[in-house]
């Protein structure tokens, strides 16, 4: 099985070169490593969080979708979806905050700084806390448990909440059988950190970015604005603590780079390096360039992207969260009916029939065997021997048994997704009676 990595990207603010160099370019060339599947998605539902202008969401919503795909992502080979466009995720969300403790949510970094900040401005603790920001870690953790993603490429301030999503995942296996994969976080320590125009980290919050897709005369103004020491030309100059430096070095090779070292000893003038920067830059952003502007300008084509991303992530979910229904209790009542008349059981709402599954008789039973094929087979049969189930070969005992765990625990037709891989042998309600009675 492939490993599943999944990110979400908050649609907030225009990218800069700092968020391509740190984070779109790395994911993007992670995304083609075969063996490997991708989840990326736009986080909408996050950007709620933090602001409240609906203009301002889907403009963002483009701006980043359009990037990513002029980034180099490839839309067929990865599973690219807007996270509003999945209602399966908010359906996860509710069931895992019935099983989210409100002190866990309580410590979260966000809520507690918002908390703090509150107390010692000598106001009330939760003063313009939303709901949202509260309930944010468990939102993030049906991101990641709906696919589940076994690596989650994040930056630091995000680990928490990783692991906010393994505790919950483990608390709902726990209730109600092993449905969740426990994410890992996967945090790139080679990144480097890209300066801005002041020399500091490139950040929105400081002021100091150069957006990823400037249009190429804007680009090169914004160079030529780095802040710089004031060695004249025909001076060495220190790479060390350069801005200029620093960014050239994100996009040039590695000869590229140590060309650039020797002109900084042989004192190329700032000027000169900054143009040299400038055309390196806009050597690797230019096409890219091209196709954003592009999609920019075609917002349909980015929105049918989405669309055809989420019917892909929308035919993993859907099934899923229809398991998942089922393993807390939200069933058809029907099945409860058979049920009820199956077990041969007396209750205050049922009474059985004789001609089923007599309480007495000898259970049915699964048998889990391997054929000459090397592959892992299971049948249920009844007390008498007779095939009910007969499932196809898969490829792992560990594959077979969660089959037969999951027949077990939500009867068969609740496990619709399974009907491919197991064939019944007999009525639907004879099935539902011996796993009924196997529960
Ligand atoms: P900002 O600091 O501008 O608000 P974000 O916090 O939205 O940026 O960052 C989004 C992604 O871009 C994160 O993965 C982050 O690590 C990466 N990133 C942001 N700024 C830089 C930078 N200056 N250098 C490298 N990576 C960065
Ligand atoms: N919270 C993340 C951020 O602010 C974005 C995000 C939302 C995310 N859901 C996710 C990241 C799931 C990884 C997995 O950057």
């Amino acid at each position: 099985m492939n490993v599943r990595v999944l990110t979400g990207i908050k649609p907030s603010g225009t990218p800069h070169l700092g968020n391509y160099v740190g984070a779109i370019r790395p994911t993007v060339r992670a995304s083609r490593e075969s063996g490997i599947d991708s989840y990326l998605f736009l986080a909408d539902y996050h950007a709620l969080i933090s602001t409240h202008d609906p203009a301002r969401v889907q403009r963002s919503t483009l701006e980043i979708a359009a990037t990513w795909i002029a980034c180099g992502l490839d839309p067929e080979r990865v599973t690219f979806y807007r996270q509003s466009d999945i209602p399966e995720i908010p359906e996860l969300t509710w069931l895992l905050a019935c099983v989210c403790g409100k002190g866990l949510l309580n410590r979260a970094h966000a809520y507690k700084a918002a908390v703090d900040k509150n107390t010692a401005e000598g106001r009330d603790p939760d003063d313009g806390v939303t709901m949202g920001l509260f309930m944010y870690p468990v939102l993030m953790a049906a991101d990641i448990l709906m696919f589940n993603a076994h690596r989650v490429p994040v930056g630091r301030d995000q680990i928490q909440h990783i692991e906010m999503a393994r505790d919950l995942a483990s608390s709902f296996n726990h209730l109600y059988g092993p449905h969740f994969t426990l994410p890992e976080a996967v945090i790139d320590e080679q990144v480097a950190t890209l300066p801005g125009l002041d020399g500091r980290k490139m950040s929105k919050s400081y002021d100091n970015v150069i957006p990823l897709f400037a249009p190429r005369e804007q680009l090169r103004r914004l160079i030529m604005g780095i802040v710089t020491d004031s060695r004249a030309p025909g001076e060495p100059k220190a790479t060390d603590g350069s801005a200029v430096f620093q960014l050239y070095q994100a996009f040039a090779t590695a000869e590229e780079t140590a060309a650039f070292a020797r002109d900084f000893a042989a004192g190329i003038a700032w000027s000169e390096a900054k143009e040299r920067l400038f055309e390196r830059i806009d050597r690797e952003i230019a096409p890219m360039r091209a196709t954003y502007d592009e999609l920019m300008a075609h917002p349909a084509r980015v929105e049918a992207m989405l669309r055809a991303g989420a019917a892909k992530a929308r035919a993993e979910a859907t099934p899923f969260m229809a398991r998942l229904r089922a393993a807390v209790g939200l069933r058809p009542l029907d099945t409860l009916a058979t049920m009820v008349t199956a077990m041969g059981t007396a209750t205050s709402w049922g009474t059985a029939t004789a001609s089923t599954a007599p309480a007495k008789a000898a259970p049915p039973v699964f048998k889990q065997y391997r054929e000459a094929d090397g592959r892992f087979y299971f049948k249920l049969t009844d007390a008498k021997g007779h095939v009910l189930l007969q499932s196809t070969g898969f490829d792992s005992p560990k594959d077979a048994g969660q089959a037969v765990a999951r027949l077990k625990a939500e009867g068969w037709a609740a496990c619709a997704d399974l009907h491919g891989a197991v064939t019944a042998a007999a009525e639907a309600d004879k099935i539902e009676a011996a796993l009924a009675r196997l529960r």
